[in-house]
């Protein structure tokens, strides 16, 4: 495909100048302030869309953020590529520990990213990303080598749990009849370790709330005497795992996929250096459940984490104060065949039935989201793989990834699609944390294979 290097070789500033436009744009589907600066962005994706040569471009308005749709059917005969992807980000706290502007691009070198890396909040997840999906088909599109029909699904909720994606899903299924989904919204091993992620994990969220006393009490007055709902809801959490790091929660594990040691054997083989991992955390030991190594217990475990918590006095100084409430936000991941649902109904009876009477505890869930494995014997996973053992020179792994993408297990259910996981992304590339970047060897990289994936889809379909 030498045309398309060629194209790519003359317009890689431009992509990145573009890139970097979009990356300006706050769109922070979590915080409504926002609001306007996540519809800009929508617009600016549909535009560049249309830019890029999309015959049809439409803002989709849902309940929610509108989902930007675009296709290009070139011909009934072949196969059509649904790519999907987020324009919104993750909001960028906290600030003071940004070395750059979260909103203000700057290419910069690093240890990993030796020829530069874009540090933007939404870089790598997932504007970065999906705007290679935009840039490869307009190399394929300006070098006349496009080989599917294709069509884009690009939403502005993935961050706050796609609530609309599956409205959309239901009401336009025919305009989203396709052969694959592609995503890419993963990440690879290393970049010189290609990998395609065959799972995601499931999500169950949910908050929690202790309440003691009707009002906040001076804690020598009545400490002692009565519960101090922070002191409860520590203990409560503490208990959440035993002393090998197993949940407690009964039932929790009831419907967890236990792998094969074959499956685990093979999973062991995929490189991985504990020293460089505890290294780059700056940590002296890793923690996690018994009788599992560091790369089983980050993707085919599940887990229960507090992500917050919060209550009584924080502020500067000390004061004497037993508070009448006390709260924590907590995640499960999870792993085929749990059910969110069922988890957080688990989760709440749990917590309900260890709360001691003197505390009222409520259990509020947030949003959920079904795990998802995938086969590699589809033609999608085939020509993802040749795609990227062509431009990296190596066969990607096959590799299983503790992130969630919720809506990657509707697609299925709804469209009856597979989806292909073909990230470029690196763990330590800081999403959802502060100087989150994205390598320009990633981003060039992805913009290379994208179009192999559409011809060796083409073929193998
Ligand atoms: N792109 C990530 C998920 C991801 C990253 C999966 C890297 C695998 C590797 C996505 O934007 C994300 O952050 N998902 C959330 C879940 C969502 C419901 C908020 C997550 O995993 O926390
Ligand atoms: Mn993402
Ligand atoms: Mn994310």
């Amino acid at each position: 495909m030498k045309e398309q290097a060629k194209y790519i070789e003359e317009h890689k500033d431009r992509f990145l100048e573009e890139l970097k436009d979009l990356l300006r744009i706050p769109s922070i589907s979590a915080d409504s302030k926002y609001k306007e600066d996540v519809m800009k962005t929508a617009e600016a994706v549909g535009k560049s869309l249309k830019e890029a040569g999309a015959d049809k471009v439409e803002i989709c308005p849902t309940p929610g953020y509108p989902i930007v749709y675009a296709e290009k059917m070139i011909s009934a005969d072949l196969p059509t590529v649904l790519v999907y992807g987020h324009y919104d980000v993750q909001p960028p706290d906290p600030l003071n520990l940004w070395k750059s502007g979260p909103f203000e691009p700057v290419i910069k070198e690093t240890e990993t990213h030796p020829k530069g890396a874009i540090f933007a909040r939404g870089a790598c997840d997932d504007k970065g990303q999906m705007f290679m999906h935009v840039k490869a088909f307009e190399v394929m599109n300006k070098t006349n080598t496009l080989a599917c029909n294709v069509k884009f699904m690009i939403e502005g909720e993935e961050e706050v749990g796609s609530a609309n994606l599956g409205w959309f899903v239901e009401r336009n299924k025919e305009k989203l009849d396709s052969d694959v989904i592609l995503i890419s919204d993963t990440g690879i091993l290393a970049n010189d370790t290609p990998s395609i992620t065959t799972g995601l994990r499931g999500l169950s969220y949910v908050e929690v709330k202790v309440t003691g006393p009707n009002r906040d009490l001076h804690s020598g007055l009545y400490g002692g005497a009565v519960a101090n709902p922070i002191n409860i809801l520590t203990r409560m959490i503490a208990s959440l795992h035993d002393e090998n790091n197993h949940i407690t929660i009964p039932g929790f594990y009831d419907d967890v996929d236990e792998l094969s040691d074959e499956e685990r054997a093979e999973m062991a083989k995929a490189p991985f250096n504990l020293e460089r991992y505890k290294k780059a955390l700056d940590i002296k030991d890793v923690w996690g459940e018994k009788g599992y190594a560091t790369m089983e217990r980050n993707s085919i475990r599940p887990t229960l984490d507090v992500n917050g918590i919060w209550g009584g006095y924080t502020g500067e100084g000390a004061k004497t104060v037993i508070a009448s409430e006390a709260f924590a936000k907590i995640s499960m991941r999870l792993v085929p065949h749990q059910e969110p649902e069922k988890i957080t109904q688990l989760f709440k009876k749990h917590l309900e039935s260890i709360a001691p009477e003197a505390v009222t505890v409520e259990v509020t869930p947030h949003h959920g989201g079904d795990p998802y494995v995938s086969p590699t014997d589809s033609a999608g996973y085939q020509a993802a793989s040749k795609a990227m053992e062509k431009t990296f020179g190596k066969k990607p792994v096959p590799v299983r990834s503790g992130g969630s993408i919720p809506i990657v297990a509707l697609f299925e259910r709804e469209l009856g699609v597979k989806s292909i996981l073909m990230g470029f992304g690196l763990d330590s590339d800081a999403i959802h944390s502060p100087n989150e970047h994205f390598g320009l060897f990633n981003f060039y990289k992805g913009i290379e294979t994208i179009p192999l994936f559409h011809k060796y889809f083409a073929e193998f379909k």
